[in-house]
């Protein structure tokens, strides 16, 4: 039964004019990258906060204090490139296998062996886990080796993309070399690992053993490995910080991300800027748009593709220039809160089941959250997470009645519908442009919005839209040649 669909409010800004503070939006969407890598929320604030007093306490300078203020928070942005290959290589949960890893000394053989044969097809019958087991073995220590390469490499580049300096870049790619050499990607020691990425490798280990150990064992493992994997004079640094109470406190309280920006060091100390201009807002959703769809190989460009498609749509029903440039930000985060799914249910070839079903069906709600994290967000985040409501009730993760639904998120609602319908699936082909349209026409009324849905028509009419299957194909066919 069709229902009442003339009730939308008209069409508004979903950003106000107001500021966006840079390092609230980058502490916002690290908040996605903890999701990524398994993570408890604000692990990478946290992980900051630590770096930030350890380079207080060395006197790192100003400039260099900004620099590694944003590639702390963004230490992860490479995580979700290896997210699929993670999982395939354990049959695993990739989230929990990152997670686990960095409690770990995987560089002694004996540890990484043991953590292997501990994360394997959990559930699994004996012998499936010796199947993946092969699998493992014949990827070997080389296969390894790629895997954090890719993740690093990965990382650095969308630091780039997004204006960070290149020494955030740098810092982010050697994240885990170790003092010794024995670290990933490139085995570089001692002074030859930037100190950003020292500062930071300690920093992120601190935190997590915090967290899960507590903070004397915390210090416990950066002593025992002091000259190992840390520089030791950093954790002779960090040791001097061990009565500082009220840091730790407030590190650990429940306000980490507004005690952040008491370290944020200041605009006269040069490098990035405070605040976030519209050019530079752009960068940071592409490059968090390009961090969501690395995640699978189905959903190759997925993000990028939603926001071609909402913007084309926005222009048909007349937004203006400014409106249709919050429509493209939208789609390229509106699915940020994919990155707390394990790709186990997102590459799985068959249909996903009920209880996977359920687990995909959280992702729009991680979107909203952590948009909201950021001040004045509060219409983009609600347009960008309700992208599968239904105008008759049925959608998640609100399940919002059409009238409460406004046409921007109508219109992601049906851009979505229709890129993932002639995307390639684990379990089916993407389906043809014409296809696509009829199966979204019996949708519509209940589903999807018909003024949207004819606006979708007259801008394919006149579109060449990129032929994103090939492209999808081509990077499938890369990635297991690979
Ligand atoms: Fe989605
Ligand atoms: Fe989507």
């Amino acid at each position: 039964m069709a229902i009442a669909i003339d009730d939308v409010t008209v069409p508004s800004r979903l950003l106000g004019d107001e500021p966006i503070a840079l390092a609230e939006l980058v502490a916002a969407l690290s908040t996605a990258l903890d999701l990524a890598e398994g993570q408890p929320e604000n692990h990478a604030v946290r992980s900051c906060l630590i770096a930030m007093r350890i380079a207080e306490e060395i006197g790192l300078p100003p400039v260099d204090r900004k620099t590694l203020f944003y590639a702390t928070l963004l230490k992860d942005l490479g995580s979700s490139s290896n997210a699929a290959k993670v999982s395939a290589l354990f049959g695993a949960d990739d989230r929990s296998v990152k997670r686990d890893l960095k409690n770990v000394d995987w560089s002694r053989k004996a540890s990484a062996f043991s953590f292997a044969l501990g994360h394997l097809a959990p559930g699994a019958s004996p012998l499936q886990k010796a199947m993946q087991l092969a699998v493992m073995a014949r990827a070997g220590e080389s296969g390894a080796r790629k895997l954090t390469e890719v993740r690093y490499e990965r990382g650095a580049e969308i630091a780039q993309l997004i204006g960070l300096p290149e020494a955030a870049a740098a810092a982010i790619r050697h994240l885990d070399e170790h003092w010794n050499g024995a670290g990933h990607p490139d085995g570089v020691a001692g002074h030859e690992i930037p100190l950003l990425a020292r500062i930071a490798c300690l920093a992120q280990t601190v935190e997590v053993f915090v967290t899960t150990e507590g903070l004397d064992e915390a210090f416990d493992v950066a002593v025992a490995r002091r000259g190992t994997w840390f520089d030791p004079e950093l954790v002779d640094a960090l040791l001097s910080l061990r009565d500082d109470r009220s840091f730790w406190l407030s590190t650990y309280g429940p306000n980490a991300r507004a005690v952040l920006s008491r370290w944020e060091p200041n605009e006269s100390d040069g490098g990035l800027p405070r605040v976030v201009d519209r050019e530079r807002l752009d960068l940071v959703c592409l490059g968090f748009a390009q961090v969501v769809d690395a995640k699978s190989l189905w959903t190759f460009r997925h993000s990028e593709a939603v926001s071609e498609i909402a913007v084309g749509i926005a222009q048909e029903l007349g937004y203006d220039a400014e409106l249709c440039n919050d429509m493209r930000r939208a789609g390229l985060l509106h699915d940020l809160g994919k990155l707390g799914v394990s790709n186990l249910v997102l590459d799985k070839p068959e249909y996903p089941t009920e209880e996977e079903f359920a687990a995909i069906r959280r992702h729009p709600d991680y979107s909203e959250r952590i948009l909201r994290r950021v001040a004045n967000f509060e219409r983009f985040a609600d347009v960008a997470s309700a992208h599968h409501e239904r105008l008759d009730g049925r959608g998640y993760h609100r399940r919002l009645p059409g009238r409460e639904l406004p046409q921007e998120a109508r219109i992601l609602a049906v851009a979505d519908v229709y890129e993932a319908l002639t995307a390639n699936r684990p379990y089916r082909d993407g389906f043809p442009r014409a296809k696509t349209l009829d199966i979204m026409r019996k949708d519509l009324g209940t589903g999807l919005c018909p003024t949207v849905f004819e606006a979708l028509g007259r801008w394919l009419d006149k579109t060449a839209i990129t032929p994103r299957v090939e492209a999808q194909l081509a990077a499938i066919e890369r990635a297991y040649a690979g």
